[in-house]
């Protein structure tokens, strides 16, 4: 791997912690076996020789992952799980959506921001000298409001996609070479047919989408002409709250809020009059609109497969495309009603008109990545994950 020549900068910040780092384990296994349990040596380098006996006995490989946006809801959750299951995680965040009262135990974490290619070399050639490299990058930081990027689509284009040409131009100079991307159901705009697959027309709807589609396409790029193995996650419409052995850890706790679940449980909360459902005349049973929620828990582990999964690749395959959704759809109707039952409130429903560009239904088809990476979502009941993400509001707000 070709060394930048960038010399670690003494003005980085230092790479905070939340709690010390159970370091019992080196981090710098090129294997990326994630899956905890079972002998997962595969095709070492002689960085195994480093690892510790405790854990080579134990068969198991730590990994050092660099997570962009680890402040926000779903890098952070995946990020407070890479660390339960002792991988080393440094999250990366502008803190501008981030929050650093909500920043993952156990995670280190550098204020910077993406645009910044000189601060990303520069870590990742620091972990280099020190013979800590990151074995892969997740990518989560970007601004994620579509109606927002209707009305100022150069934030959009800046923050996302230029801001994510400079993650890569940093990757290439000295960082790891594999990337998990965060990409989105919007991508496919409005979909010909139901349940969307990923070879679905490209076609987004808002520049949100279409900063997100614009990644995907470098990336093709990237994979070609440099060979950095990636995995292009479009999430579905994710939510709920992790759950621990002491209850809910964390959840969507987005500021401003425009997502259906946390803004209907603000009613039940007292913290709005009302929800509004914009459009009640669509074409479908009850004339909302129809979304596929998937849990963020589940979300969480098909992170940790694809990585497995890239691992596995070589450069020379095409890369990895998932959707990553519940495969059911529900209507807008049926998650007041769900929430109605989860949290006893009557939750008032106020009825206003369409909002351009949302279409009627989008439901994932899942079953490339059940299949390809044996995930199998947990939280397939849509009482279940508002269950999960009702227990976190109030937990949220008591303290
Ligand atoms: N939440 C969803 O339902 C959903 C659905 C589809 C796709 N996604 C994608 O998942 C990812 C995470 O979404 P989320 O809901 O956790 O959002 P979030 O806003 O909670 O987290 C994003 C984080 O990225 C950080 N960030 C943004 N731009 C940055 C920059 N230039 N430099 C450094 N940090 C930056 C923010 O401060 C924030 O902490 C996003 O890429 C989003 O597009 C989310």
């Amino acid at each position: 791997m070709p060394n930048s020549g960038v010399k670690p900068q003494p003005g980085i910040p230092l790479f905070d912690t939340v709690h010390p780092l159970r370091r019992q384990a080196s981090p710098t296994g090129r294997n990326l076996a994630l899956r905890l349990g079972r002998p997962l040596f595969r095709h070492c380098s002689s960085y195994r020789l480093k690892v510790p006996q405790t854990v080579v006995e134990r068969g198991i490989f730590f990994v050092k992952i660099f997570v962009t946006g680890g402040a926000g809801y779903i890098g952070g959750t995946v990020s407070q799980m890479l660390t339960e299951k002792g991988h080393e995680a440094v999250i990366f965040d502008n803190f501008r959506h981030g929050r650093r009262d909500l920043l993952p135990s156990g995670a280190q974490f550098i204020a910077g921001e993406l645009a910044d290619r000189q601060t990303l070399e520069n870590i990742f050639s620091s972990a280099r000298q020190n013979l800590q490299p990151f074995d892969a990058v997740l990518h989560f930081a970007a601004l994620i409001e579509a109606g927002e990027s209707m009305q100022r689509p150069e934030i959009y284009f800046r923050n996302n996609t230029a801001g994510t040409l400079s993650l890569l131009e940093a990757m290439l100079a000295c960082g790891p070479r594999r990337l998990i991307f965060s990409s989105t159901a919007a991508v496919y705009g409005e979909p010909e047919s139901i349940p969307i697959e990923e070879d679905a027309r490209l076609e987004p709807t808002n520049p949100y989408g279409q900063s997100k589609l614009l990644v995907e396409q470098m990336l093709v790029w990237f994979n070609r002409i440099h060979g950095i193995k990636y995995a292009s996650l479009r999430y579905f419409n994710v939510a709920g709250a992790r759950e621990g052995p002491n209850g809910v850890t964390r959840g969507e706790a987005h500021e401003p809020e425009s997502h259906l679940i946390p803004l209907i449980l603000d009613v039940a909360l007292g913290h709005r009059p009302s929800i509004r459902i914009y459009g009640d005349d669509y074409p479908t049973p009850d004339g909302t609109c129809i979304r596929d929620y998937i849990h963020v828990s589940d979300l969480a582990d098909a992170h940790l497969l694809a990585l497995d999964a890239l691992d596995e690749r070589t450069e020379k395959q095409p890369p990895l495309i998932y959707n990553l959704g519940n495969g059911r759809g529900f209507s807008v109707r049926d998650v007041v009603s769900s929430a109605r039952r989860v949290t006893g409130h009557p939750i008032p429903e106020v009825i206003e008109p369409r909002r351009p560009g949302d279409p009627a239904i989008l439901v994932a088809s899942s079953t490339k990545a059940m299949r390809e990476l044996r995930w199998k979502p947990r939280y397939t009941g849509l009482d279940d994950i508002v269950r999960t993400a009702w227990l976190w509001h109030q937990k949220r707000y008591r303290a």
